[in-house]
C-alpha cells in the first residue's frame, strides 16, 4: 500500500532523491580498507519522502511500496534513527535539548539497490530535523555526522549534480550540469556492497577523465558520460545475473546510454525526453512486471 505523505500532517517534509552514479571509478584503497572513488553523481526527481513533527515520544512510521521490505531488513529505517540520534547528541553538546519527534518515511525506492535510498533518507533526516529543532549547528558538524552515517550521506545532503572524491567526502558542485530524462530499473535482488568491492579485479583504475573544458550542453555531456565507467559493474554482474538482462532490456528501449549505479543492482538508461523515458518504463514494466521500473528526470545544476 502506498500512503502519500500529507504535508499538512507534518511541520516539515523533505525529499530524499535517488542518487545516481553516472560514473564510478575505483582509484585506490585507504589503509582502513575503504576504497577511493571518483564519482560523477546526479539526483533524480523521484525518491523517498520524509515528514517531521514534534511529538510526545520518539516514533518512526513507514509507508510506500518498499516499506514492508524495510520493516523486515530495518536497514534504511535504522539509518534515519541513527541520523536523529547523532544530530540530537550534537545539539546536546551545543547546550540544546532536542524534543522527541515523530518521523514518517515514505519508502518509494528499492532497498540496497545502489541509488542511495538509505543514505538519502539519513541526509533528509539531518536536513529536516535541523529545521524542526531550529538548530544552529555549523554545516561542518552536520557534514561530519553525515560521513559517520555512510560514505554516500554527505553527497545526499547536497543532492545536486556533483563530482565526489575520496570515499565521498570531497565534493565539487557542477553548477551548469544539465537535467536528463531517465529510466531506473531494478530486478529486486539485493546486492551486498562489501561483496562487490571484494570481487573487484583492480583497485587502482584510471580516475574520472572529464574533458578539460566542461561540456556545455546535454549532447556533449551524454558523449562524455558514455566514455566513463562504473568499475563496480563487472563484479556486481558476477554476483547478480539479472543485471546483464536488465541492462540489455533498458538498452533495447532506445536508451542513449545504460549503466549500473553504485554497487547495483539498479541500472539507468538516459533518454532525450521524459516522454520517451515514460514510454520505455511502461514497455519495460509490461515485459517484466515483477521488476521495478521508474521514469524520472534528474535535477539540474544550479549557479
Ligand atoms: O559507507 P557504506 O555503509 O555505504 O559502505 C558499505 C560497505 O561498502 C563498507 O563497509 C565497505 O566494505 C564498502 N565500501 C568500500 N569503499 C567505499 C564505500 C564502501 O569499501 N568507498
Amino acid at each position: 500500500m502506498t500512503v502519500i505523505l500529507a504535508a499538512g500532517d507534518f511541520d516539515f517534509t523533505e525529499e530524499a532523491p535517488a542518487k545516481i552514479n553516472l560514473a564510478l571509478h575505483v582509484t585506490g584503497r585507504r589503509a582502513d580498507g575503504y576504497h577511493l572513488l571518483d564519482m560523477l553523481v546526479t539526483f533524480a526527481r523521484h525518491g523517498d519522502r520524509l515528514g517531521f513533527r514534534v511529538s510526545e515520544y520518539d516514533e518512526l512510521s513507514l509507508s510506500g511500496s518498499f516499506s514492508p521490505l524495510l520493516a523486515e531488513a530495518d536497514a534504511g529505517g535504522n539509518l534515519v534513527l541513527k541520523a536523529r540520534d547523532l544530530l540530537r547528541q550534537a545539539a546536546h553538546a551545543a547546550g540544546f535539548e532536542a524534543p522527541p519527534v515523530h518521523i514518517h518515511l515514505e519508502k518509494n525506492l528499492p532497498i540496497a539497490s545502489g541509488i542511495g535510498g538509505g543514505s538519502a533518507d539519513a541526509a533528509a533526516t539531518l536536513r529536516g530535523l535541523t529545521q524542526l529543532w531550529a538548530l544552529t549547528v555549523p554545516s561542518d558538524t552536520v557534514m561530519t555526522i553525515a560521513l559517520k552515517l555512510g560514505a554516500d550521506v554527505p553527497m545526499c545532503l547536497v543532492s545536486r549534480p556533483l563530482i565526489a572524491r575520496g570515499i565521498g567526502e570531497t565534493i565539487e558542485l557542477l553548477p551548469d550540469f544539465p537535467s536528463f530524462a531517465m529510466v531506473l530499473g531494478n530486478p529486486l535482488v539485493g546486492v551486498s556492497t562489501p561483496e562487490v568491492f571484494r570481487l573487484l579485479a583492480r583497485k587502482d583504475n584510471p580516475p574520472l577523465a572529464l574533458p578539460s573544458q566542461a561540456p556545455n550542453d546535454h549532447a556533449q555531456w551524454i558523449g562524455a558520460i558514455k566514455r566513463l565507467r562504473n568499475d563496480l559493474e563487472p563484479p556486481a554482474r558476477m554476483l547478480c545475473n539479472e543485471i546483464a538482462t536488465l541492462s540489455q532490456l533498458i538498452e533495447s528501449q532506445g536508451a542513449l546510454t545504460t549503466r549500473m549505479s553504485g554497487s547495483g543492482a539498479t541500472c539507468f538508461g538516459l533518454f532525450d525526453h521524459l516522454e520517451q523515458a515514460t514510454a520505455a518504463a511502461a514497455s519495460l514494466h509490461s515485459i517484466r512486471p515483477d521488476w521495478y521500473f521508474q521514469a524520472t528526470e534528474t535535477i539540474k545544476g544550479e549557479t
